[in-house]
C-alpha cells in the first residue's frame, strides 16, 4: 500500500479488479499541465500562510517544474499503479524532491476541489479554440456570400420550392447561427471563470489558505463561494457539451443541403478535390465525406450531452465518484469539434457554386405566386382574394404546363379582371428578390448590410 494516496486505513491493497475500473490515467492525463498549474499556485497559498518556508517553497516550484518537463518530453507517463492524474504527480513530486517535502502539498486541498478547477481550464483553453475555429468558418460561408451577392437560388420550406433568396442571404443565415454559437461560447465563460480550489473534499479547509490568490494565479475569475458547489457541480461541463452539441447540430444542417445540392438532381455545387473523397470500387465517384462525417458527428455530440445529464441527474451532493464520468464526454466533444471545424471550414471556403443551375430552377415550381399576390394587394385587392385568384392563376398555368409569365393576356383577364398584363414585371426572380426590401429580406441592398452586421457581431464577441 506504500505509496497510494489514502493506504493507512486500509489492510490490503486494491484488488485489481476495482484497480482497473478506478483507473482514469488514461483520459485524465491530458490534464497534467493544469494539475501542476494548480499545485504551483496552492505550493504559493501554503507558503504565504506559513505552511512552507521560502526554501521549500522554490524547492517545491522547481520540482514541478521539473515534472512538467518531463511530462511534456514524454519521458514521465502514468505507471500502471497510478489511480488518476493528481496522485500520479504527486508521487512524481515525491520521487523528485523526496517525501518530506513532497509530502507537504497535499494540505487543505482533495482531488474533488482540483479536478472541479482543473476541468474549467481545460475547457476554457478548449473554448477558446472553438471559438476560433467557428469565427474561421463564419468568415468561410461570409466570403462565399460576398463572392455570389447577386446569384439567385430556389428558397424552400419544407424543402419544395418556396420563394426565390439569394444565395448570400442562405448562406449569412448559416453564418447567424453560428455566430450565436460563438456567442454561447463567450457567454459560458462568465459561468467557468470560477475556482474550486480550497473547497477541499466538500467542506473548505482549517488552514486559513489564500482561495482568492490560487484563483488569480489559475486566470480564474474568482474563488467558489459555496465549497460544495464547486466541487459537485458539472453544470459548466454540460452546459459546455451543449455548446459543443448545438454548434454539430448547425454544422449538420449545412451538411446537410452540401450534400443534397452536390447530388446529380441539384447540381448546385462542385466539391473541391482536396475536400471530397473518390470509392474504392466506382471510378466515377466524389462523394461528400466531410459533410457526411459533419452529419454523423452531430449524433455523437449530442450523445456526449445526453449521457453526461444522465450522469448528472439526482446526484446527491457533494462530489460522488460518478463525477469521474464527467470527463470524456466532454474531452471528446472538444477533440470532436477541433478536428471537424477546420476540414468543414476547407469543404466551404473551396466549394463551386454553379449559380446558372440555381437561377435557371429559381422561379421553378411557381415560386413566384406570392409576388403575384403581393402584386394583387398593393392594387387594394383583399390578401384572401389575391390568395385565391392567385391559386387559381397556378391552377391554370399548371394544367397548360405553362409558366406563370407564359400565361397569355386574356387567359389572365379570364382568371381575374385584376391580372392585367402588367402583372408579368414581378415575374422575373430578380425583380421578386429585389423587392423584400425590409429588414432582414433577401433583397441585395438589405443583404448588403448583413455583412457589416455579422462583421461587428462577431467582432465584438
Ligand atoms: N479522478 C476523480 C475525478 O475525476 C477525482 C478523484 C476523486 N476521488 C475520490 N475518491 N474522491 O472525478
Amino acid at each position: 500500500n506504500e505509496g497510494s494516496l489514502w493506504g493507512a486505513r486500509f489492510a490490503s491493497g486494491p484488488a485489481p479488479e476495482l484497480a482497473r475500473l478506478s483507473k482514469s490515467t488514461h483520459f485524465d492525463w491530458q490534464l497534467a499541465g493544469y494539475d501542476l498549474a494548480g499545485s504551483r499556485a496552492h505550493a504559493r497559498a501554503l507558503a504565504a500562510a506559513g505552511y512552507l518556508t521560502s526554501d521549500e517553497l522554490a524547492a517545491m516550484l522547481a520540482g514541478l517544474d521539473a515534472i512538467g518537463a518531463k511530462v511534456e518530453s514524454g519521458e514521465l507517463v502514468a505507471a500502471e499503479s497510478d489511480e488518476d492524474v493528481h496522485g500520479a504527480l504527486e508521487a512524481a513530486l515525491i520521487a523528485e524532491v523526496g517525501a518530506d517535502l513532497g509530502g507537504k502539498l497535499r494540505a487543505g486541498r482533495s482531488r474533488n476541489d482540483q479536478i472541479a478547477t482543473l476541468v474549467r481550464l481545460y475547457l476554457k483553453d478548449h473554448a477558446a479554440v472553438i471559438g476560433h475555429q467557428l469565427v474561421h468558418l463564419i468568415d468561410a460561408l461570409s466570403a462565399q456570400a460576398d463572392a455570389h451577392r447577386t446569384a439567385i437560388m430556389p428558397g424552400r420550406t419544407h424543402l419544395q420550392h418556396a420563394q426565390p433568396v439569394l444565395l448570400a442571404h442562405h448562406l449569412l443565415a448559416h453564418a447567424w447561427a453560428l455566430s450565436r454559437d460563438l456567442d454561447r461560447l463567450v457567454d459560458w465563460v462568465k459561468r467557468a471563470d470560477v475556482s474550486p480550489y480550497g473547497g477541499g473534499a466538500l467542506a473548505g479547509s482549517t488552514l486559513g489558505l489564500d482561495a482568492a490568490s490560487v484563483a488569480r494565479d489559475l486566470g480564474l475569475g474568482a474563488p467558489a463561494e459555496n465549497s460544495i458547489d464547486g466541487t459537485a457541480s458539472r453544470d459548466v461541463v454540460a452546459e459546455f457539451a451543449f455548446v459543443a452539441a448545438m454548434i454539430g447540430i448547425d454544422l449538420s444542417r449545412i451538411a446537410e443541403e452540401v450534400i443534397l445540392w452536390n447530388t446529380r438532381e441539384f447540381g448546385f455545387v462542385t466539391l473541391d478535390d482536396g475536400y471530397s473523397t473518390g470509392s474504392s470500387i466506382m471510378p466515377q465517384k466524389k462523394n461528400p465525406d466531410i459533410a457526411e462525417l459533419a452529419r454523423g458527428k452531430s449524433g455523437r455530440l449530442i450523445g456526449n450531452l445526453t449521457g453526461l445529464l444522465a450522469t448528472l441527474k439526482a446526484l446527491p451532493l457533494a462530489y460522488n465518484r460518478d463525477l469521474q464520468e464527467d470527463k470524456e464526454p466532454v474531452f471528446d466533444s472538444v477533440e470532436t469539434l477541433e478536428v471537424l471545424l477546420p476540414a468543414f471550414t476547407g469543404m466551404i471556403a473551396t466549394l463551386t457554386f454553379h449559380t446558372e443551375r440555381m437561377a435557371a430552377l429559381a422561379p421553378a415550381g411557381f415560386s413566384l405566386a406570392t409576388d403575384v399576390a403581393e402584386w394583387l394587394v398593393k392594387r387594394h385587392v383583399p390578401f384572401r382574394d389575391a390568395h385565391e385568384i392567385t391559386g387559381a392563376l397556378v391552377r391554370y398555368a399548371e394544367e397548360h404546363s405553362l409558366e406563370l409569365d407564359e400565361v397569355d393576356d386574356d387567359a389572365l383577364a379570364a382568371i381575374s379582371p385584376h391580372l392585367t398584363p402588367d402583372v408579368r414585371s414581378v415575374l422575373s426572380i430578380e425583380g421578386s428578390v429585389a423587392s423584400r426590401n425590409g429588414i432582414g429580406g433577401t433583397a441585395p441592398d438589405r443583404v448588403a448590410h448583413q455583412f457589416a452586421a455579422l462583421a461587428d457581431r462577431v467582432r465584438l464577441l
